[in-house]
């Protein structure tokens, strides 16, 4: 990139400024990014596309004006396989001319750099590009594959790292950008952003958009299908196809009391309104927080609102994440354990303490089973991701682990206190990008310096350095669980029958530990003499697959419609053999593509040749219907190799 350099006469003063400068952002500094923000700095973008279903790529122009902290240095943006047309460079902002550009060698997680050299006084740049079929953060669907089986429908997933597989930006979540877009789609759909818009467009195939708050690139989002809207409150609403919208207005209508909630603790919502889309079944990921327009999967309408806790998350991400947002990947546990205490506090408040007791200790059920199977150096909050896919970080750790620190700290200086510290945490860093230390120093200055003997119960440093958790974390229990586990021991001990269990004030919650429980039952071994008994043995498979029919006759759990308890029971039928569950894991397979569900059902039946050769013979059929990001992870579970 040095070739295109031609202004070395500025003198030493601009070489030390620039020095000042990188070593500034050194301290952020991001290894999933090619860009160099601390020489020149993106602050807005405009977007221009046609989106083409038939090719399936958006084609048109990003528009990026930029700051100059350097003015002897390129722009360096990250890309992933978009096809750069040409690139045009204004000193005016208004007439653009002819510029040049390069495209480095690509990496694997990274994609491939995009050198543009800046003349003097070049502060925008505009590249004509156009995606590619394959790119990572897209989804093209078949009319097939929605619920209205007639219209296509598309969809971005960002986060992590995929914007730069759709807009040529500076692909790090350390860069805010404010934007504009206009998409051009078939007629009859609509297009909807993470931004605002005319709320009574009329359906002709030409959108508009505006961000006017500066946000990271993982957070532009698009997507373009059949889409009806239903307002939900002042501020909150739902899209959703045609067929779809009626569920998920009732299954979301506490929307509106969950915005209230989280503003009374941790101050006023700051993005204007809140909506959800709900989107078709291969939605990879369980929630996305883009700002004013969370994304959602079809998984969470169970019809008895008992899955919304998601919502609850991502409507969290409107204060952590999304208004102080991760620095980089390795401060991801700042975005996700943040907003993973958040949601248990706003369930608490709109659903009761018993609810946010059950849903902490799934969570660090959840977080105990991760921590025995991954490396010491992935259950550190503060993770190296150096030369890794930032997904890899996505576990266990920086959500449940990163919660139950704040829980510890919420617990050590008192709720009033702590709500205070985080009110003013958001206000002080709001639209602000920052790094673990960041955080640990704001948190030295405004709790621990003030209250040292409290302080001195909180190890800190280990939380956030060290693998596993502290021997003084909490544990949060339920004792709506402690019932549950009595009620199953009995049934399991042979004292009552499975339909005999008072199951019916269950909630999905209690259901799911049930679940849980009996398969952590079915997997130890028996014995008559106690835990040191020696003679202990293993359930024959017979008596297994005898103890999943009494369960499956009592309860229906093969033939649940709550994804998390289908899920649940899918998952225990591969580990216990109970082939009657099989024709609807081959369904659930095939209709989902969460990853969530679908990766541990795979990993789950690669254990066993037979179930391997099951698993394969599923995703043969599988794999098309399936979002890029759902592919490379099955692949890799599956060792897929092209057929
Ligand atoms: N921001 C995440 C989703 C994400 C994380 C996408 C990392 C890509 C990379 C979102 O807020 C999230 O955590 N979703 C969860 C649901 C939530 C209720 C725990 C999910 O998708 O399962
Ligand atoms: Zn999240």
């Amino acid at each position: 990139m040095y070739r295109f350099l031609h202004c070395f006469g500025l003198g030493i003063i601009i070489v030390l400024a620039t020095h000042m400068a990188n070593a500034q952002e050194k301290a952020a500094q991001d290894f999933h990014s090619y860009a160099d923000p601390g020489t020149v700095r993106v602050k807005h973008i405009d977007l221009d596309w046609d989106v083409l279903f038939d090719q399936k790529i958006l084609k048109g122009t990003a528009t990026l004006t930029v700051d100059r902290i350097s003015p002897d240095r390129p722009l360096i943006l990250d890309t992933r396989d978009l096809n750069i047309e040409k690139v045009e460079t204004s000193a005016d902002g208004r007439s653009f001319s002819p510029g040049t550009f390069a495209i480095g060698e690509s990496d694997k997680f990274l994609g491939a750099p995009l050198t543009i050299p800046l003349p003097a006084n070049a502060s925008r740049v505009r590249i004509h590009y156009s995606t590619s079929p394959g790119a990572s953060g897209l989804q093209w669907l078949e009319p097939a594959q929605t619920a209205g089986k007639k219209a296509p429908f598309v969809f971005t997933q960002s986060e992590a790292i995929h914007a730069r597989s759709w807009i040529p930006l500076q692909d790090t979540p350390q860069v805010r950008v404010t934007y504009t877009a206009r998409v051009r789609t078939p007629g009859n759909l609509l297009a909807v952003m993470s931004a605002e818009h005319d709320a009574n467009t009329t359906r002709d195939g030409d959108y508009s958009f505006r961000m006017n708050q500066p946000i990271p690139s993982y957070l532009i989002a698009l997507a373009v299908g059949d889409l009806r809207f239903r307002s939900l409150g002042p501020r909150t609403g739902v899209y959703a196809e045609p067929s779809v919208i009626d569920r998920a207005a009732s299954e979301l209508s506490d929307t509106e009391k969950m915005v209230v909630a989280t503003e009374r603790v941790y101050g006023p919502y700051r993005w204007g309104r809140y909506d959800i889309l709900v989107l078709p079944p291969s939605f990879p990921y369980g929630g996305m927080e883009n700002p004013r327009l969370t994304f959602a999967t079809p998984t969470i309408l169970a019809g008895d609102k008992s899955l919304v806790s998601l919502v609850a998350h991502e409507l969290a991400h409107s204060w952590s994440g999304n208004l102080v947002t991760n620095a980089t990947w390795r401060d991801f546990w700042l975005n996700e354990g943040f907003t993973t205490y958040l949601e248990r506090r706003i369930l608490e408040v709109v659903y009761g303490r018993p609810r946010e007791e059950m849903e902490a200790a799934l969570g660090l059920r959840d977080l105990n089973e991760e921590i025995a199977a991954l490396e010491d150096r992935d259950e550190i909050l503060h993770i190296d991701l150096k030369g890794r896919d930032p997904d890899e970080g996505s576990t266990d750790i920086p959500y449940e682990k990163g919660a139950l620190f704040l829980r510890h700290l919420e617990q050590t200086f008192g709720r009033a206190r702590f709500d205070q510290f985080l009110k003013s945490y958001f206000n002080h860093f709001s639209f602000q990008s920052i790094t673990t230390e960041q955080f640990v120093a704001y948190l030295k200055q405004n709790l621990l310096d003030k209250y040292p003997a409290l302080a001195a119960k909180v190890p800190v440093d280990e939380w956030i350095n060290k693998p596993g958790l502290p021997a003084t974390a909490p544990k949060p229990t339920s004792p709506a669980f402690a019932q549950v586990e009595r009620q199953a021991q009995r049934w399991l001990s042979h004292d009552v029958s499975a339909t005999r269990i008072p199951t019916n004030k269950w909630t999905t919650q209690e259901w799911l530990h049930f679940l849980k429980f009996v398969q952590d039952s079915l997997a130890a071994p028996v014995s008559a003499g106690g835990p040191a008994d020696a003679s202990a043995t293993q359930l024959s498979e017979t008596e297994k697959i005898k103890l999943m029919s009494e369960l499956d006759r009592a309860f229906h759990f093969t033939r649940s419609g709550n994804s998390e308890i289908a899920f649940q029971w899918l998952l225990m039928s591969i580990r216990n053999a109970y082939e009657p569950a099989y024709p609807r894991l081959e369904e659930f397979l095939l209709s989902v593509g969460r990853r969530k569900f679908i990766k541990p059902l795979y990993e789950e039946l690669a254990k066993t040749p037979d179930g391997k050769e099951r698993a394969l013979t599923i995703y043969r059929r599988a794999r098309s219907g399936h979002h890029p990001i759902a592919v490379a992870t099955i692949d890799e579970v599956l060792k897929w190799r092209a057929e």
